[in-house]
């Protein structure tokens, strides 16, 4: 008999589907499983306002394909300039749902980002009064941080001394990558949650770059050890509710991941289900996964978990290698691609 699972339909609750052709291009991947998704701000230019917050839902929108319920939740990027009147308006409208940071140049299209936290302050004390989540690319970019251990360091340096001097404000710590991050996250629940990709859990560096460099593993966070990967994969399938599922899907187009000087990120939504219910079946914890995907991050955002549901089963299918993008960005590699995959979303 094919193994197969119902759940309630999961959110992703870190994701980037970009602007323009690949936005048209992506989006229909994520709006196949998920029910609604937070969307990340880093275009270029930035999400920064609630006017672009708007204009950008529309094109989101637009992009959709016809009948789809899939709910876009916006997200502003913070700088130092932010306006917490502005942030707060977006949210009282129901434009914004919460606020990202990005360090400046922690990663992709972060060169806009904050570089002087004494400045977010009174953004974060408005966060805290109106009940706004504040979401955190959490990596200390000081150069003189070793790039492995720039999660712990935010953590100790920022993050730590935030969740006392702002106790009701409620953080999610993006994209976990470390033992540090799982062991802070579960230790400040609930003030503190976490979210989860599919590679952090499957992945370690030495997958990375240990047997040929495989640029379609390089992500920010890196890739860290199996150390960090088994506190991960543990900190998933535990159905506690301070993990969540984020894919981190990031779609480049190929040119930029195939270069002397790759681009962090990587484009996961069509496998995302499927890795994810693969690492859950290996460690014996199938009867969490709807925890984690579908009723831990609503709860963290105060939103009703989503009525529908998704089927999962046991029957291999290929992936494939990658997506045509009309234009000249071509084509966008896949995680995993070209490899057969046990699991798949049968109905959504
Ligand atoms: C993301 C991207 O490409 O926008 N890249 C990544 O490696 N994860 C940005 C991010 O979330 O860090
Ligand atoms: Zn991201």
């Amino acid at each position: 008999m094919t193994a197969r699972l119902t759940i309630r339909k999961p959110d992703d609750w870190h994701l980037h589907v970009r602007d323009g052709e690949m936005l048209k291009a992506v989006l229909p991947f994520t709006a196949a499983h998920f029910g609604r998704a937070i969307l990340m701000p880093n275009l270029v230019p930035p999400v920064r306002t609630t006017a672009d917050a708007i204009a950008y839902r529309e094109r989101v929108m637009a992009a959709l394909p016809k009948g789809s319920t899939f709910k876009p939740l916006m997200t502003c990027y913070l700088t130092d300039e932010t306006d917490p009147d502005d942030i707060e308006r977006g949210f009282r409208d129901g434009v914004f749902t919460a606020v990202k940071l990005y360090p400046a140049h922690a990663t992709t299209y972060s060169s806009a980002g904050v570089t002087d936290y004494r400045k977010i302050k009174p953004v974060l004390a408005r966060m805290e009064k109106i009940g706004m989540r504040f979401l955190m690319h959490g990596e200390d970019v000081d150069p003189s941080v070793d790039i492995f251990d720039r999660e712990a360091r935010f953590i100790e340096k920022y993050l730590g001394p935030w969740t006392r001097e702002f106790p009701g404000l409620k953080f999610v710590l993006e994209h976990l990558s470390s033992k540090e991050g799982v062991d802070f996250v579960r230790a400040h629940s609930p003030q503190v949650a976490g979210t989860i990709t599919p590679y952090h859990l499957e992945l370690t560096r030495t997958d990375w770059l240990g047997w040929g460099l495989k640029p379609y593993m390089y992500v920010m966070p890196v890739i860290k050890t199996e150390r960090d990967r088994q506190a991960l994969r543990k900190a998933a399938t535990s159905g506690e509710p301070c993990y969540f599922l984020g894919t981190d899907s990031a779609p480049h187009p190929v040119a930029k991941k195939l270069s002397v000087n790759g681009i962090p990120g990587i484009f996961n939504a069509p496998v995302a289900m499927a890795v994810y219910a693969k690492v859950f079946e290996e460690e014996g914890a199938l009867d969490k996964l709807e925890a984690f995907a579908s009723l831990n991050g609503p709860r963290h955002y105060g939103l009703p978990p989503n009525e529908e549901t998704i089927a999962l089963e046991k029957k291999p299918w290929t992936v494939p290698e990658e997506i045509k993008i009309p234009g000249p960005d071509e084509r966008a590699l896949i995680y995993r691609g070209g490899e057969t995959m046990a699991w798949q979303v049968v109905a959504a």
